[in-house]
C-alpha cells in the first residue's frame, strides 16, 4: 500500500517570508513589511501604537524587505527543489506585486511577469505550483483605509485581484488556496488581516466582521476560480488546532471542544457554506452584528471549495483548572497549557507527530474532502560546519515521525490525503518572530538575524534525506 502513486511531495513558502526585493518592479508597501524582527514581534503589532508608528515613520531592519532575496535567486532555488525531486511547490503571490496600494485601477505587469517566470521555472521541471492567494499581507494602504479585512470595502479588490491572478495564470496554475491559516486572526489580527485593534473591547468584534468579509471574499474566489480554471482545484487553509484536554475532568473536554470549533468554524463555511448554528448563538450573546451584503448566504453557499489543506506543527493542551493553567505552552500561537507529555523545540512549540495522525483523522471524519498538509517542519538553530555540511538529524527525526503518522493515517485510517508540503523548504524569514535563525530548510541560506549574510544556498543532511523519501514515494524513511 503505501502512499498512493501521483503523490504531490514538496514543499511550501510564502511571497513575503522569502521574496525580499521590496519596492521592486512597482511592488507596494504590504502590511509584512512593517514588523519588526525578534521575540517581541507578536507583542509589536498586538500593539496599535507601535504597529502605526512602524507604518507612519518606519526605523531599524525590518527582515521582509530583503528576506533570502528569492525574486532574484529563485531560478537556483527551484533547480535545487527539483534536485530533491519536488512534485508541487507551494508559494504565495503577493497582492502588492500585482495591485501595489491593493485599489489601483490596473494590475502591475511588472509584478505579473515575475509569477509567470517562477511558474513556467516550476513547470520546467515538472513541479506543480500550489498557490495561495492571500498569505498575510495585503497593502497597507488598505490598512489605513479600511483597517484591514475589517473593512467590507474589500471584498471587491480582493476579487479583482482573484480574478487577475487566474485569468493570468489559468493553465499555469492548477492547485489554488484561497486564505493561509484563516483560523489566525483571531489570534493576531494584524498579522492574518490587517487589522488594528485600538480598543481591546472590540477586538472580538473587529475580528469576525475580518473574517466574514474573508469568507465572502473566499467564496467569491473559488465561483470565479471554477468559472476561469474550471480544470483546477482550489482549497480552504487552516492552522491546525488540535487541543486534548489536560485530564478527564468534562469541564476540560468541553473546553477543547470549546477551543477546537472556535478554530475551525471559518473552515466549516468555507466547506459547507453555512454558519455552525453555535456561532450564530454565540455572536448573538456577544451582541457582535455582522456586517453582511444582501447576497452573502448566497455567495457562501456556492463558493465551497474543493479540498482541505492546513498547517501542523504541535499540538495544545487545554485546562480549565487554575492549579495546572500557569505553565503556558506557546505551540504556533495558540497558547494552552504545557502538555507533560510531550517535549518542546527551541521555541517552545510542542512535538507531536501522532497529533498529525489525530489531526488528519479529525479533519477527514469532519468534512469528508481530500486533503492536503500544506506546512509541516521544526523551526531549529543549525550549525554549519568546518567544512560546511550541516548535520540537521533534529529535522530528519521530526520529519520521518510525521511522515509515518501520515502514512499510518493514509493506509490504515483510509484519509484521502493529496500532498504534502513541508514548511519552509528553505530557509526563510519566521512569521512569528521575523528571525533567520528559526529554521526550516533543507536549503541553508547564509544570513543572520541582522540581514548579515552572503545569500548562499547549501544543502543541509535533511535535503538528501527528503530527496530519497521522495524518490521511495515515502517507503525510505
Ligand atoms: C504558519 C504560517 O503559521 O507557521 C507560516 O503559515 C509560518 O507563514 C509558519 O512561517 C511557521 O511559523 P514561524 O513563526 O516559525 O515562521
Amino acid at each position: 500500500m503505501g502512499f498512493p502513486k501521483g503523490f504531490l511531495w514538496g514543499g511550501a513558502v510564502a511571497a513575503h517570508q522569502c521574496e525580499g526585493a521590496y519596492l521592486e518592479d512597482g511592488k507596494g508597501v504590504s502590511t509584512c513589511d512593517v514588523m519588526h524582527g525578534g521575540k517581541g514581534r507578536m507583542a509589536e503589532i498586538a500593539d496599535a501604537k507601535a504597529i502605526k508608528a512602524n507604518i507612519e515613520q518606519p526605523k531599524g531592519y525590518f527582515p521582509e524587505h530583503t528576506a533570502v532575496d528569492f525574486y532574484h535567486h529563485y531560478k537556483e532555488d527551484i533547480a535545487l527543489f527539483a534536485e530533491m525531486g519536488f512534485k508541487v511547490f507551494r508559494t504565495s503571490i503577493a497582492w502588492v506585486r500585482i495591485f501595489p496600494n491593493g485599489d489601483d485601477a490596473q494590475p502591475n505587469e511588472a509584478g505579473l511577469a515575475f509569477y509567470d517566470a517562477l511558474f513556467d521555472e516550476c513547470r520546467k521541471y515538472g513541479i506543480e505550483p500550489l498557490v495561495t492567494l492571500s498569505h498575510w499581507e495585503m497593502a497597507i494602504n488598505l490598512t489605513k483605509k479600511y483597517n484591514g479585512w475589517a473593512g467590507r470595502e474589500i471584498v471587491p479588490l480582493f476579487d479583482r485581484y482573484a480574478r487577475t491572478v487566474f485569468a493570468r495564470y489559468k493553465g499555469k496554475v492548477k492547485y489554488w488556496l484561497t486564505f493561509n491559516e484563516i483560523n489566525m486572526t483571531f489570534h493576531v489580527p494584524f498579522l492574518g488581516s490587517g487589522v488594528i485593534v485600538d480598543d481591546p473591547a472590540k477586538k472580538e468584534a473587529l475580528c469576525y466582521q475580518a473574517c466574514h468579509n474573508q469568507l465572502v471574499a473566499s467564496a467569491l474566489a473559488v465561483k470565479a476560480c471554477r468559472e476561469i480554471c474550471p480544470d483546477a482545484k482550489i482549497g480552504s487553509m487552516v492552522a491546525s488546532a488540535i487541543a486534548y484536554p489536560y485530564s478527564c475532568r468534562p469541564e476540560d473536554t468541553w473546553e477543547r471542544i470549546d477551543l477546537e470549533r472556535k478554530n475551525y468554524c471559518l473552515t466549516d463555511v468555507q466547506v459547507r457554506g453555512y454558519y455552525p448554528a453555535w456561532l450564530k448563538n454565540y455572536l448573538a450573546e456577544k451582541g457582535i452584528d455582522l456586517k453582511a451584503g444582501a447576497d452573502d448566504e448566497r455567495i457562501l453557499h456556492e463558493g465551497t471549495v474543493d479540498f482541505v489543506s492546513f498547517s501542523y506543527y504541535s499540538t495544545s493542551a487545554v485546562s480549565t483548572d487554575p492549579a495546572v493553567t500557569g505553565e503556558k505552552g506557546t505551540g504556533n500561537l495558540f497558547g494552552g497549557v504545557k502538555n507533560p507529555y510531550l517535549k518542546s523545540s527551541e521555541w517552545g512549540w510542542q512535538v507531536d507527530p501522532l497529533g498529525l495522525r489525530v489531526a488528519l483523522n479529525f479533519l477527514y471524519d469532519r468534512y469528508q474532502k481530500p486533503l492536503f498538509i500544506v506546512e509541516n517542519g521544526l523551526g531549529a538553530k543549525d550549525v554549519v560546519e568546518a567544512d560546511g555540511s550541516i548535520n540537521d538529524d533534529y529535522r530528519i527525526d521530526y520529519l520521518r515521525e510525521h511522515v509515518k503518522a501520515m502514512k499510518t493515517a493514509v493506509d490504515v485510517d483510509g484519509v484521502e490525503l493529496w500532498g504534502y508540503t513541508t514548511w519552509g523548504c528553505i530557509d526563510i524569514i519566521s512569521a512569528s518572530t521575523g528571525e533567520m535563525s528559526k529554521r526550516y530548510g533543507f536549503i541553508y541560506v547564509d544570513k543572520d538575524d541582522e540581514g548579515k549574510g552572503t545569500l548562499a544556498r547549501s544543502r543541509k543532511k535533511s535535503f538528501f534525506w527528503y530527496k530519497d523519501v521522495i524518490a521511495s514515494n515515502g517507503e525510505k524513511l
